[in-house]
């Protein structure tokens, strides 16, 4: 099976979606999530996540607002869990995400947008390595 790096962003955290969004990930069959932390991300952290976005226009204000609070980092587990948790996120701009999604029924703006996830198996371990290096 495969392992995803999700990410609750500091909006989620703010408006007490933590539960929320946990419940619709456990609610897949065969999911589970083998590592969780609550905390505030730092500079460093945030240039090593986001390094593929530096020098575009969003990229400043990006990680402004993933400093701005503590986030959620969890690992999670399962059979296709990357698509899965990406699928189960919706398209970056809520405005596209369908209502059923987590960015479609909670999400207003493209930088306040929830929940991160990994987008392919390079990305996963990447980013794994990041948060839970003991992992
Ligand atoms: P992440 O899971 O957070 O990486 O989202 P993503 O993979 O759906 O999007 P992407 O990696 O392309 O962008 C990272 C984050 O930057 C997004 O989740 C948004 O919060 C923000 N972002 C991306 N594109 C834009 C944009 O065009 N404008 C603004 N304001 N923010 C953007
Ligand atoms: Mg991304």
């Amino acid at each position: 099976s495969q392992r995803t790096l999700v990410l609750l962003k500091p909006d989620a955290v703010r408006r007490g979606l933590i539960g929320e969004i946990i419940g619709r990930i456990e609610a897949k069959a065969g999911w589970t999530i083998s590592a969780l932390e609550l905390r505030t991300l730092d500079q460093a952290t945030l240039e090593q996540h986001y390094g593929e976005h530096r020098g575009k226009p969003f990229y400043e204000p990006l990680v402004g607002f993933m400093a701005s609070g503590p986030v959620v980092a969890m690992i999670v587990e399962g059979e296709r869990v990357i698509e899965g948790v990406r699928r189960l996120a919706g398209p970056t701009d809520p405005i596209e995400a369908a209502p059923g999604s987590i960015r479609g029924d909670f999400g207003t703006i493209v930088r306040e947008n929830l929940i991160h996830a990994s987008d392919s198996e390079e990305s996963a371990i990447r980013e794994m390595k990041i948060f839970f290096p003991e992992a």
